[in-house]
């Protein structure tokens, strides 16, 4: 029976030092283990944040949610649109709160979230020029920084499902262009990140210029495509349904955001660690069930002639490349965990925690916790090939949210990851042979330093 304790105040605490921030998640496990399942944060400038790590707080917290779940994050997103009026009619999605958010989200239905269904022969060719580009780029040791290329891959994917166009990211000669995107795309993380818990106003100056950079660019894009209304895309679908104009221009960008960070980052480290896993038959096994598939290095992966939702959900369609996804997901899923702000007072773990709190839901720590996982710390995604999928552990393991306000792209960011890790797999054997690279996180998990993986391509 875990106690009751109804007074606020006696919730155990902990500080975040200024400089331990990009380790973060290593205090948020630690925290776990030494002060309990939750933890009240006094964050540097004063504001209160509570860390859950317990099954049934995660639950309590959902319930309380509703259906317009609250959430308290990218203020400086927020005042760099706020501020901008003539272009942007709210804060976007990851800000706005109450009839804002709705607005923006209603905007997305199952039409828009599966348009990618459609595009799914380009986006097979896409991930082709991806890994013809990365055969090219290989050193004298066939080694590449693979996060570098996985973000050009994305941010062309996503082009195409929002212009329908082709944006010559992926071209062999350097494109300064795209890799003047992502960077901005990688400092609006950075600053949105370190804008929610300290250091406010730096920060928003950090922002300006780059938020400036991106959204001019995107805008030309947008104007481009308009300019074509016959052109099946996104942007063109948004608009044709009478949407407002500012709000489609803010949720294309704010899914750019999304697209260009999370799969990259997600598809890195799987491939990462591959080579630290005890199931050292992984990722042979993997190929071997993408040799059926793909009997060739080059053969399709989506047939033509099959109807495409056949390939979103099917758990037995190369069970290994989804246990290798899955557990990637659950040992460094792209973000930490899950932000909420709770509309009523709420028990968790025994504590009152008064309405209008922050309040982070720690999947990450939790996945990491013997209580859930066995071995939790050690890379085994043979634990996902024959989990029950009501088992206790997914109870704590959401790496895309949870509840209405829950990853708007989850359906293309996971058939995304699951063809181009099986054509990674299917045309590279891959390992890591330099020193062992930690997180830090930029609002998102990244790679301390470069991840040079080493990608050596198969025969045939
Ligand atoms: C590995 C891939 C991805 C992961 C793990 C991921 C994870 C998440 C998580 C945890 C949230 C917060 C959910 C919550 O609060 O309950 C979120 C929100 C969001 N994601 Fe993703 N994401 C991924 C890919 C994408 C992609 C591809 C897009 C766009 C195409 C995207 C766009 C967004 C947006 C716009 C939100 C804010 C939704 C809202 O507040 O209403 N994400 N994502």
């Amino acid at each position: 029976m875990r106690k009751l304790i109804t007074v606020w105040h006696c919730c155990a605490f902990a500080h975040t030092g200024i400089s331990r921030i990009a380790h973060i998640h290593e205090s948020y496990h630690r925290w776990v283990k030494d002060v309990g399942h939750v933890v009240k944060e006094i964050l540097p400038e004063g504001d209160i944040c509570v860390h859950v790590y317990h099954k049934d707080d995660f639950r309590a917290v959902n319930v309380n949610d509703g259906i317009r779940p609250l959430r308290k994050s990218h203020r400086v997103l927020a005042k760099y649109r706020r501020e901008r009026p003539k272009v942007y009619n709210s804060a976007g999605l990851g800000a706005s709160l109450d009839d804002d958010w709705v607005e923006l989200r209603r905007m997305l239905t199952d039409a828009e979230k599966l348009l990618h269904l459609l595009f799914q022969p380009y986006l097979e060719q896409i991930t082709d020029d991806f890994i013809n580009l990365v055969r090219i780029k290989l050193d004298e040791n066939n080694e590449i920084n693979i996060l570098r290329y996985l973000y050009r891959w994305a941010l062309e994917s996503f082009g195409l499902i929002a212009f329908n166009r082709r944006l010559n990211a992926l071209s062999e000669k350097v494109n300064k262009e795209t890799d003047a995107l992502i960077h901005s795309a990688r400092q609006m993380n950075e600053t949105i990140f370190l804008g929610n818990v300290c250091d406010y106003q730096r920060q928003y100056k950090r922002l300006i210029p780059v938020q400036d950079y991106f959204s001019k660019v995107m805008v030309t894009y947008m104007l481009e495509a308009v300019s074509d209304p016959d052109r099946d895309c996104l942007l063109n679908r948004l608009l044709e349904k009478g949407h407002n104009e500012k709000d489609v221009v803010t949720v294309i960008l704010d899914m750019f955001q999304g697209a260009i960070s999370c799969i990259p980052l997600t598809l890195t480290w799987a491939l990462y660690h591959l080579s630290y896993s005890p199931d050292i038959f992984i990722q042979s096994r993997a190929r071997e069930e993408l040799i059926e598939i793909m009997p060739n290095k080059d053969s399709r992966y989506y047939e033509l002639n099959k109807p495409v939702q056949e390939y979103l959900f099917i758990k037995s369609r190369a069970p290994c490349v989804q246990a290798i996804l899955r557990e990637t997901l659950r040992l460094i899923p792209p973000t930490i965990g899950i932000g909420r702000v709770n509309r009523e007072d709420l028990i968790l773990g025994g504590y009152l925690v008064p309405a209008g709190n922050m309040i982070i839901l720690q999947s990450q720590a939790a996945c990491r916790l013997e209580e859930y996982f066995e071995q939790p710390l050690k890379f085994i995604p043979s634990r996902f090939m024959n989990l029950k999928e009501l088992n206790p552990e997914l109870k704590i393991n959401f790496p895309f949210g949870l509840g209405h306000r829950a990853c708007v792209g989850f359906s293309f960011a996971h058939a995304q990851m699951i063809m181009a890790l099986s054509k990674i797999l299917r045309n590279f054997e891959v390992s890591h042979h330099h020193e062992e690279v930690d997180v830090i996180n930029r609002l998102y998990n990244e790679p301390d330093r470069p991840i040079l993986l080493r990608m050596k391509p198969l025969e045939n």
